[in-house]
């Protein structure tokens, strides 16, 4: 073909131009017809899980008549058959097959279909008999609820991270949060509502971290995953914003508390180890020989100690 090429172009000799160029494209044409080469419609097409797709490899010229076809499939550098021998196999065994000429039609794609896919063409009768083209395939998967972690009350002026995170969407998702139904903004300044707030928002992590909370923080929380599967959300989770004050309250409560606790453990235990035991026998011997007067006692030691005197008084 080249020699032919510097054929034409040396010699200025009989053949006019014109001549020369239609030799080029006949000959281009012959050997065009004499190899096997493949294109696709798509090189890198996409679907969501649980949905159909198409692996494209269309033959554009082949001269033989029953090419050999063959699929594998490329994960992590392995290849591995998906069709070979006019069969499909292995995981997409019966949820694949081939639509003329070598296109791979996948009926209900798993995550586990993401890869490099290789359609490889095989034409012996052709001069060029080989041709491969490779296609990446992305199965989209829908995030799950998200896992939300919100805090239920932070004092006023401390710092509170909320989180969010969910592992099975693919691609990864990002996140967005809202409060009390309203979008937070990534910038707080973009917003009047949420101006004054301190918070960082990252939509890669899902964390929305206020470094001190106000009391226009305070509200219902939640947390929404999305990717281009789709999206999805936790429940909403309240979080309260408290006046140290009160912290402070509840802290002095427990103090007294705490003591009272202590000073009734202390006088249990007193009162085990028989501290109180002599005041109570000088009250029983003081009532046993007071009993054979017939005098009218009552209960209680006290006002019993009380009657006797005031009975020996009448
Ligand atoms: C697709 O496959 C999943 C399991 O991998 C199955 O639960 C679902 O029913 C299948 N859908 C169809 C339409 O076959
Ligand atoms: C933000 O704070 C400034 C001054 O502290 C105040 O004037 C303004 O009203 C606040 N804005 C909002 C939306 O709370």
């Amino acid at each position: 073909m080249y020699g032919q090429t510097e054929q034409c172009i040396d010699s200025k000799m009989a053949i006019t131009r014109l001549a020369c160029l239609l030799t080029l494209l006949s000959t281009h044409c012959y050997f065009t017809v004499i190899a096997v080469i493949l294109k696709s419609n798509d090189q890198s097409p996409w679907t969501n899980e649980f949905e159909s797709t198409e692996l494209s490899c269309l033959i554009e010229s082949i001269s033989t008549n029953k090419p050999r076809i063959e699929w594998k499939k490329i994960q992590n550098g392995e290849p591995s058959y998906v069709y070979f021998d006019e069969k499909v196999s292995g995981d997409l065994e019966s949820r694949a097959r081939i639509r003329e000429p070598a296109t791979l039609v996948i009926t209900n794609a798993t995550r586990s279909d993401t890869a490099d896919y290789r359609c490889e063409v095989t034409a012996p009768n052709d001069q060029k008999s080989f041709d491969e083209i490779l296609i990446s395939l992305v199965v989209r998967v829908k995030p799950v609820v998200p896992k939300c972690s919100v805090p239920k009350s932070v004092p006023f002026g401390k710092s509170a991270e909320l989180h969010c995170v969910e592992e099975e969407g693919y691609p990864k998702s990002q996140y967005q949060w809202f409060r009390s139904k309203e979008e937070i903004p990534e910038d707080p300044k973009s917003s009047p509502k949420f101006f004054n707030s301190s918070y960082t928002l990252n939509s890669d992590t899902g964390t929305l971290k206020f470094s001190a909370v106000r009391k226009d923080d305070a509200g219902e929380y939640y947390c929404r995953a999305k990717n281009d599967a789709g999206h999805s959300e936790c429940g909403p989770q309240k979080m309260e914003v408290y006046d140290l004050n009160i912290a402070g309250i509840v802290l002095g409560v427990l103090v007294v508390l705490v003591v009272l606790l202590c000073i009734t453990v202390g006088i249990c235990c007193a009162y085990k180890r028989g501290y109180f035991a002599s005041q109570k026998q000088t009250g029983n011997n003081y009532k046993v020989p007071a009993k054979g007067d017939g005098v009218d006692y009552v209960r209680t030691e006290d006002e019993g100690d009380f009657r006797h005197k005031s009975s020996f008084v009448i």
